[in-house]
């Protein structure tokens, strides 16, 4: 009779103990993670599509002159969102969230190596479109990110994709 309840009270410690450990590995492998499920500010392009005309480079500054596009601040946000827009559930959660959000709520890590240069202003004032590299509004939305290997930025400045020929010296995109 002892030994059962004893053996009881070991499995329920070790479960305790296990769970309480695996939610802190969670939370120091996938900060990001945590984040995106507790209090990620919500955002669709395909909605602001609609409403908007959407206008890139309102959110997107550096994205036609810039060397990275950059990512819009919670203030961005705001100058719409203090309005009374209509009320709904989608506006209910955006405003919980914006209230706990940082500054800069939305960060993009570069997908390229640190020694390759990208000069992203460049390639919209050459007359590429964002929907070249980037996708429509809705692929964007479910995730779709640009290609950037090597041979597909060669493809396309050696004239290949029907944009203007631009360099393939190594040295222009290798620091
Ligand atoms: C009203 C503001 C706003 C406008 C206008 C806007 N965006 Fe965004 N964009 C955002 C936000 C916010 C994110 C980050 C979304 C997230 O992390 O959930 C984002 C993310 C992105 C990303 C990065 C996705 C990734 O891989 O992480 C791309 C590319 C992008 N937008 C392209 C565009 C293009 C192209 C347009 C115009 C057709 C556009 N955006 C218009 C707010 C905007
Ligand atoms: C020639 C291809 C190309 C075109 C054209 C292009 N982009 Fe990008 N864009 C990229 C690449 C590649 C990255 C990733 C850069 C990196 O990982 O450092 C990127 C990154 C981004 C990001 C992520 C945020 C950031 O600071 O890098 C946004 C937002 C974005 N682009 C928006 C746009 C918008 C808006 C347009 C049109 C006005 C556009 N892009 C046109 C290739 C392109
Ligand atoms: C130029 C004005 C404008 C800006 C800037 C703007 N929005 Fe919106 N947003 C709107 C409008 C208009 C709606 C639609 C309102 C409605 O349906 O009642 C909307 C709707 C939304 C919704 C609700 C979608 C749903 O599910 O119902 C979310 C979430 C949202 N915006 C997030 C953001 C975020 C995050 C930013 C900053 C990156 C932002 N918005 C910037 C105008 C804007
Ligand atoms: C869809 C076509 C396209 C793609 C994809 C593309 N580029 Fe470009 N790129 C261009 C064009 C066009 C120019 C020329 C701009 C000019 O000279 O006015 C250019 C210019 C550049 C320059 C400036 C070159 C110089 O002479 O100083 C660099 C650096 C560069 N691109 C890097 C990249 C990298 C890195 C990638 C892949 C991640 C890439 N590009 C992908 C079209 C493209
Ligand atoms: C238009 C831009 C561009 C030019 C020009 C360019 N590269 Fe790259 N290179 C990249 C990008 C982007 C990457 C990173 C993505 C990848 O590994 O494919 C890269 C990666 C590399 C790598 C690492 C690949 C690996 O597998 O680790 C080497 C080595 C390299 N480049 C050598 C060169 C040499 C040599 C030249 C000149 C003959 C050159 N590159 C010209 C854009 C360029």
């Amino acid at each position: 009779m002892r030994t059962r309840k004893v053996k009881w009270i070991v499995i329920w410690a070790v479960l305790i103990v296990g769970g309480a450990g695996l939610v802190a590995w969670d939370l120091a492998s996938f900060p990001e993670y945590f984040y995106e499920r507790s209090s990620r500010v919500p955002f669709n392009h395909e909605k602001h599509a609609e409403a908007l005309g959407l206008d890139c480079s309102k959110c997107h500054v550096g994205a036609e002159a810039g060397i990275r596009a950059t990512m819009p601040s919670k203030a961005d946000c705001m100058d719409c969102h203090n309005l009374p827009l209509t009320e709904s559930e989608g506006i209910e959660r955006l405003d919980k969230a914006l209230l706990n959000a940082p500054d800069a709520p939305f960060v993009f890590t570069s997908l390229l190596p640190s020694n390759v240069v990208f000069p992203h202003g460049l390639h919209v004032k050459s007359g590429v479109s964002c929907e070249t590299c980037h996708g429509s509004a809705k692929e964007i939305d479910a995730g779709r990110r640009p290609q950037v290997r090597m041979q597909d930025c060669l493809a396309c400045h050696q004239g290949k994709l029907g944009f203007p020929k631009a360099s393939t010296d190594c040295a222009r995109c290798h620091r």
